[in-house]
């Protein structure tokens, strides 16, 4: 099946059930009750990838390459453009096969021609295929994308993981925007992280499981060729942010995303290490249900709740989330202390901590 209609079988199938939501349960935030600051003073300015961004939320990636796509492309630009929020836009290789799909990405910068925008492509493409992906929509920065899960159960998979790192070296070397790496779902540890921290990628996306599942989605494109028990692999995404962020110590930017749409589970990720977290499932269903107009009012919701959570922590700011106690109980704490993390840190700081600090 050729690529681009494999992308519309991706949407069909995402939007046929409400998106999942991340369990971030383990993760308690102790309630306030002198927060000391006014609500109209709470900020949501985020400052990730050497710009300040108008709050933590970004759209991400979702897709292009057929004309069903290009109206979603040119629908989650008008509501990014309208919220200010970044948006990467889905895999570009389709265009750099058959040109005659770029127009379902450039719709994107034609929409929203300020707006931070991302290039996406696979981490088997060649820095000269990036290049040509960053120009076709003079992307801001690049997402290479990690899907070896995906691709072990899809029809049209391929098998071929050697060289990932390599490349992708290769092309933090060749490109002039930041490169994030990011998971499609299936999150990311410790010891991945730092191999790609050491290739010098500016961010890492955690993608981790408990929204979209392309094993499950895949699994029903192929006929059940694995287990439903099988399609539950992967590293949750508040798990994996407690990994990539403790592997990251500050040097790069750490985002969160997979399941990531109720305001609660935003301010915890950010408050575990996130400094920015995307959405791509939820978006992509609420336009189709309700609309454009609709998903910016959720959007809106979303940032107002963030407000909230904020002032009753008694943070002022998006980055003060880091700074204040955290409660981390379960299976996550268990997963901490096996990994040589210590939950304790995060519960016992200060209730500013200086900012050399670290809490992992
Ligand atoms: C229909 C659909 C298509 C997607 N296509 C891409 C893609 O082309 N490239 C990519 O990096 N991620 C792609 N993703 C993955 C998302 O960017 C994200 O990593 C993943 O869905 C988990 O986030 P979520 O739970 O918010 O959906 C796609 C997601 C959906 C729902």
């Amino acid at each position: 099946m050729p690529r681009a209609h494999r992308k519309d079988e991706h949407i069909k199938i995402s939007i046929s059930n409400p998106p999942k939501r991340a369990d971030f349960s383990d993760i308690s935030f102790i309630h306030n009750c002198l927060p000391d600051k006014n609500f109209s003073n709470i900020n949501l300015k985020a400052e990730y990838l050497g710009r300040t961004h108008r709050s933590p939320l970004f759209i991400n990636s979702v897709t292009g390459g057929t004309k069903r796509s290009l109206k979603i492309n040119a629908a989650l630009a008008a509501v990014a453009r309208h919220c200010g929020l970044p948006m990467a836009v889905g895999s570009q290789m389709t265009a750099i096969e058959d040109s005659s799909s770029e127009a379902s990405f450039k719709v994107v910068r034609r929409i929203n021609p300020r707006g931070v925008i991302w290039a996406n492509i696979g981490s088997y493409a060649d820095p000269e295929m990036v290049i040509r992906a960053i120009k076709m929509i003079k992307a801001d920065g690049i997402q290479i994308h990690l899907n070896a899960a995906q691709e072990l159960v899809m029809r049209e998979g391929d098998l071929k993981f050697e060289g990932m790192v390599n490349r992708i070296s290769d092309i933090v070397k060749k490109v002039n925007v930041p490169v994030i790496v990011k998971e499609v779902g299936f999150g990311m540890a410790r010891e991945q992280a730092e191999i790609l921290i050491k290739a010098g990628v500016a961010a890492i996306d955690v993608g981790g499981k408990g929204g979209t599942n392309f094993l499950a989605i895949e699994n029903r494109r192929s006929g059940g060729q694995v287990s439903a028990d099988f399609c539950s692999w992967g590293i949750p995404t508040a798990i994996s942010l407690v990994e990539v962020a403790s592997a990251a110590q500050g040097k790069i930017d750490v985002f969160s995303s997979g399941g990531m749409h109720a305001p609660l589970d935003i301010a915890r990720a950010i408050a575990l290490g996130a400094g920015a977290v995307g959405m791509a499932g939820y978006p992509l269903y609420h336009l189709y249900r309700k609309g454009p107009i609709a998903l910016v009012k959720r959007m809106r919701k979303i940032e107002n709740e963030l407000r909230l959570i904020l002032i009753l922590t008694g943070a002022q700011k998006v980055a003060d989330l880091q700074k204040i106690p955290l409660v981390i109980t379960g299976y996550t704490a268990e997963w901490m202390q096996r990994r040589g993390l210590n939950p304790d840190n995060f519960a016992r700081c200060p209730a500013i901590l200086c900012d050399k600090d670290q809490r992992i």
